[in-house]
């Protein structure tokens, strides 16, 4: 299968990068072919709210590295959402990206995908993550996506601190379970 990975982390040696990995191993491991976009070091103009793509009829007028991701989307079967949580939801760089599959939300949702999410999160509070479990499931169920997974890193402290915990062997397994 074609998974397409979307990281949200600036910090390309951060925590939710290294579970992102994790990830990617087990799946290439099981056969997937593999997208990495890693939103916050792309070239991703705002949606402009133009509707000039009269939402999926006609191409966004942004040039920028959609361009190439949106091929990617719309021949995968799988996408990961991977964010750290910056103020209780995933990043401004994911939901940046996020905000542009409006130019093919129909042919996204005909697609009936299949979605994972991974969060990281400093804080030990589990009532923490429930916003970006709400806004993952919100986003997806929008999109006719399937949700097949999710790992939510609650209370994390540093890589180190994260190899030390279950979540990177729980990332591994679930991509070579796929
Ligand atoms: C701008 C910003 C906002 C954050 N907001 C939260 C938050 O609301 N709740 C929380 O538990 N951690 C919060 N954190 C901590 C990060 O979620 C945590 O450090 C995470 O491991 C960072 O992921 P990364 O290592 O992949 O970059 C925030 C960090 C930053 C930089």
């Amino acid at each position: 299968m074609k998974i397409t990975v979307l990281t949200g982390s600036p910090r390309k040696n951060g925590t939710s990068n290294y579970l992102a990995d994790e990830f990617i191993k087990g799946a290439k491991e099981s056969g997937h072919e593999i997208y990495r976009f890693d939103c916050a070091k792309a070239d991703i103009k705002n949606c402009l709210g133009c509707n000039a793509c009269a939402m999926g009829s006609k191409p966004c007028i942004h040039k920028d590295d959609f361009a190439e991701l949106r091929e990617h989307l719309l021949n995968s079967d799988i996408i990961l959402f991977v964010s750290p949580i910056y103020y209780f939801d995933m990043t401004s760089s994911i939901k940046k990206v996020i905000d542009r599959f409006y130019s093919i939300d129909p042919q996204l949702k005909e697609k009936n995908n299949k979605a994972v999410l991974i969060s990281v999160q400093h804080s030990p509070v589990e009532q923490v993550k429930d916003i970006i479990n709400a806004h993952y499931q919100a986003i997806i169920n929008w999109l006719n996506i399937e949700n097949i997974g999710i790992i939510n890193a609650v209370g994390i402290e540093s890589v180190e601190h994260l190899k030390q915990t279950s979540y990177p062997q729980q990332a591994y397994e679930l991509g070579k379970s796929l």
